[in-house]
């Protein structure tokens, strides 16, 4: 597909479900006893492999448009899948999965695609090792295929070394099952969707700081949930709007979960005309945001910021590009472990397209030596089957001159799968 300059974005987009919210709607709702329902969920294909594995373990699951109903199972009925589970490109469903298979009274095997057999699993094999789980890598290279047979678990604190939402919830889905309290303890505290959801279920979580504690769950019943908007998809056209001359956009019922919200702080830190409307804060805090064609300075973006604003960081490295002076991004090395090594492939085709950036070892640096943002020129861009490089090239291309080309364009399936047919609806 190919993007060419535009000015004058003007209208109203409403992104798809959170992609983060509607694998734990799955999951919990399939352990729950009767019936969950779910709507504004998000039909990407990494939601959809959660589907699939969990009708593989013999959960009835009922999709209609964006709504989906699912007869649970109670924490004890999944059955044993009669095939290996097929993850996807979801590391997402791979990690927080292997929690909820440790503990059953069954084995299984999880596989994936290219991209996912490469992404590290031992940050989950080592603590759920720990709490007894039986999981070993396949090829014994701390990626997929991973085989899980499973056991009694006991419950750990664990001291994570990286804050990381997906080694978390892992860490506490396993614990639901484990015998005494389970804890982590995260370097910074990664986003909290499954600490919101344990309570919105009935299941005893507690967080203070940078921890979060489970006891052994009881029995619990399905409930209504209603997935906000994703802020991470709302995030290209926050970025296009502010970018692109003559334009206003304002994205409906975006996720702005405070462990989610650093795109907001970002943009604010860079000077952007960003406001907030029908602010809701009853579970997951949503709000309407407008942003404005702005006047945008680069900034300083490390720290406890960056788990906030992980999945962002690929368009937030757009954005720098266009603003004056310089941007640092730093305490990001998360970023080489993505679906991509997301700071490579920023890196260098922000270069290609004439951008003055270099790649730093836990991030990048970006308009370092030049005043005046220097004029992008389109090109080619191999999004390396990466969702979100495919995306921010496409925000990036639409203020660039020439042609930007990006062949695999439709990898946006993953997490946003109207992603083209919005962009387009932009007048
Ligand atoms: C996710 C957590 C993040 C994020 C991923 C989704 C989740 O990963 O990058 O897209 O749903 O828990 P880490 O928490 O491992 O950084």
């Amino acid at each position: 597909m190919i993007f060419k300059r535009k000015t004058n974005l003007t209208g109203t987009i409403t992104v798809p479900g959170d992609k983060s919210i509607s694998h734990r709607a799955i999951m919990l709702g399939s352990l729950a006893n009767g019936t969950t329902t779910i709507t504004n969920f998000l039909m990407g294909a990494d939601c959809l492999s959660t589907i699939d594995c969990f009708r593989k373990m013999g959960v009835d699951i009922d999709v209609k448009d964006d709504k989906v109903t699912i007869q649970g199972v109670g924490l004890h009925g999944l059955k044993e899948p009669s095939e290996t589970l097929d993850v996807g490109n979801s590391g997402t469903t791979t990690r927080l999965i292997s929690g909820i298979l440790a503990a059953q009274n069954f084995s299984c095997r999880l596989d994936g695609d290219d991209s996912l057999r490469k992404r590290p699993m031992k940050r989950i094999i080592t603590p759920l090792s720990q709490m007894g789980a039986d999981i070993k890598s396949e090829k014994d290279n701390g990626c997929v295929p991973l085989i899980i047979n499973g056991k009694k678990l006991k419950g750990i604190h664990y001291d994570s070394p990286v804050a990381s939402a997906q080694i978390k919830s892992s860490i506490l889905l396993a614990g639901l099952y484990a015998d005494g309290e389970t804890s982590v303890t995260e370097p910074s505290l990664s986003r909290n969707h499954s600490e919101i959801m344990f309570n919105q279920f009935g299941i005893d979580c507690k967080s203070e700081g940078t921890t979060a504690t489970v006891k052994t769950a009881s029995d619990f019943n399905g409930i209504d949930i209603n997935v906000p908007g994703d802020i991470s998809s709302a995030a290209y056209f926050l970025v296009l709007g502010l970018i692109t001359p003559n334009s206003e956009i304002t994205v409906k019922n975006v996720g702005i979960n405070p462990t989610r919200d650093g795109i907001i702080k970002v943009i604010e830190m860079m000077g952007g005309n960003i406001t907030l409307a029908n602010v809701n804060n009853t579970g997951e805090k949503t709000a309407d945001i407008t942003v404005k064609t702005s006047e945008l300075h680069g900034c300083t973006i490390g720290g406890d910021i960056i788990p906030t604003l992980i999945d962002e960081i690929p368009v937030i490295a757009v954005i720098a590009a266009y603003a004056k002076g310089k941007t640092i991004i730093k305490d990001a090395a998360e970023l080489k472990v993505k679906e991509s090594n997301r700071i490579d492939i920023m890196v260098s085709h922000l270069k290609a397209m004439g951008c003055d950036i270099k790649a730093t070892d836990d991030g990048m640096i970006i308009n370092e030596n030049v005043e005046t943002p220097n004029k992008l020129i389109g090109c080619k861009i191999d999004s390396a089957l990466d969702h979100r490089i495919a995306m921010s090239f496409a925000i990036c291309g639409l203020n660039a001159d020439g042609e930007t080309d990006i062949p695999d364009s439709d990898v946006v399936k993953i997490s946003y799968p109207n992603f083209y047919e919005d962009l387009e609806s932009l007048g």
